[in-house]
């Protein structure tokens, strides 16, 4: 069993979970937030991971697909559990086979409601508001072959009232994220050391 648990953290957009997941463990001392990957050059995540002194990997799609560089790097990082944090990619096989169970990722409504291929950021929050759902919240899920659908570990729900904005949702949402995500990453990397 290894004394430390090194995250490696997937991310391709503004990054605010991933900078909330990395001060939360700053100083831990059990889990390590070791490197960040992003496929979008241009990503928010890449300064915020910076600024916080976590080693940031560009990768494109094809390298991603392809998955054996991508796999080289976690050895060579001893990485021991991913984090999807606003990743907008399907996980290869192979990278699932070589974390099994060791992959989660959060998506921003109760799935299955509003999940699955293209639901993802500000899509989410627009097609809860035009459904007239008074409720959503968040899922964070084990990762398997397809979109938004392996073994959910934790959902949190706010309201949604009739005046609510998909911005005003998406920051209800957001809150509830930067609260249980962190919390949540810790309680499964020590359940599953
Ligand atoms: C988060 O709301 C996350 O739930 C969502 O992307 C956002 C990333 O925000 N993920 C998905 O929609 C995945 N299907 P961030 O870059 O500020 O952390």
């Amino acid at each position: 069993m290894k004394l430390t648990s090194r995250l490696a953290l997937f991310a391709s957009g503004s990054g605010s979970n991933a900078e909330v997941i990395i001060r939360h463990f700053k100083n831990h001392p059990q889990i390590e937030v070791a490197l960040v990957l992003t496929n979008n050059a241009t990503a928010g995540v890449i300064e915020r991971a910076q600024k916080l002194d976590v080693q940031t990997k560009f990768f494109t799609r094809e390298q991603f697909r392809e998955s054996e560089p991508i796999l080289q790097l976690l050895r060579e990082y001893e990485i021991t559990h991913i984090v999807l944090a606003g990743f907008l990619l399907q996980i290869p096989t192979s990278l699932i086979q070589e974390y099994p169970s060791r992959i989660i990722n959060i998506h921003p409504s109760l799935l299955p409601k509003f999940g699955g291929k293209g639901m993802y950021g500000m899509k989410v929050h627009e097609a809860v508001k035009q459904s007239g759902e008074t409720e959503t919240g968040i899922t964070i899920h084990e990762v398997n072959e397809h979109y938004d659908d392996g073994r959910v570990l934790f959902q949190a729900k706010c309201k949604v009232e009739a005046t609510d904005t998909p911005e005003q949702i998406a920051r209800n949402v957001q809150a509830l994220e930067h609260h249980h995500f962190p919390l949540v990453i810790e309680k499964w990397i020590l359940s599953t050391k």
